[in-house]
């Protein structure tokens, strides 16, 4: 592959990762010698079909699943070989997650949702998470819903309130599972417009879809089959380096 990092270091780097999951007699070879880097500011999708690896290889970049062999570097942490705990404080600071069936907790308000993540940060006051809440319910047009309930909410509107949790607390990359699995067209075309606003603002976006459609407004696509990657192009020019 050409280099086209411009000698920028990589804010996540996979170097030979696999993961093989054990159960019953039956070994599955999940993700197979996968070599991977991405760059602050990149837009790219993860495809291929059902059952590929694509989950697995996201569980792995955001932390929730360790690999069986390889190495894994995020914003410059050795990832590979940190206990729990230290886990727990990386995903939560530098990881922000959107899953294709949103995850808010019902009995929590829109407000509520988005701050939970932040109130298991030490470095953070009060006073700061209530800006970031509030910033991050802007930032989706979500203000006058901060005290709704999810259930009170269109699926489309959830699944931006999820959005806005993933961006709350200013994570280094943002993580989206078939981010519009379970929406409609018009609610798809919604939460995309804002992953590609998110971008356009410099977010770092990593996000899986089995759909071309969607996969062709990233800048860089990347094919899994059968637990490897294999191919993977990048559409436009590395984005500039953020200053
Ligand atoms: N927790 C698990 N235990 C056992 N096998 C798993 C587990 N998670 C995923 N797999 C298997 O790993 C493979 C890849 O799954 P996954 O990453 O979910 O695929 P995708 O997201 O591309 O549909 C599949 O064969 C799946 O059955
Ligand atoms: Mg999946």
């Amino acid at each position: 592959m050409k280099d086209v990092s411009n000698n920028k270091t990589a804010l996540v780097e996979l170097k030979d990762l696999n993961k093989m999951f054990f159960t019953d007699e039956v070994e599955t070879n999940a993700l197979s010698n996968i070599n991977l880097a991405i760059y602050e500011g990149e837009y790219l999708s993860i495809t291929g079909p059902s059952g590929c690896g694509k989950s697995t290889l996201l569980s792995l970049l955001g932390l929730l699943d360790t690999p069986t062999s390889g190495l894994y570097k995020l914003a410059g942490h050795n990832a590979s070989n940190i206990n729990q705990d230290e886990r727990a404080r990386i995903r939560n600071k530098e990881i922000g997650f959107i899953f294709q069936s949103f995850n808010l907790i019902s009995d929590l308000t829109v407000a509520e949702n988005i701050e939970l993540p932040l109130t298991y940060r030490t470095d953070l006051t009060k006073n700061q998470r209530q800006d970031m809440v509030l910033s991050s319910l802007e930032k989706v047009d979500l203000a006058h819903r901060a005290n709704h309930y999810p259930s009170q909410l269109s699926g489309g509107q959830q699944q931006r309130v999820a959005v806005a949790r993933a961006i709350g607390g200013k994570p280094a990359i943002i993580l989206a599972d078939e981010p519009t699995g379970n929406l409609d067209s018009k609610n798809a075309e919604s939460v995309m417009a804002l992953l590609d606003e998110l971008h356009q603002d410099g977010a770092t976006i990593c996000m899986v879809t089995h759909d071309p459609v969607f996969a062709a407004r990233t800048q860089r696509i990347i094919e899994v089959f059968d637990g490897r990657v294999v191919s993977d192009e990048r559409i436009t020019e590395m984005p500039a380096i953020a200053v």
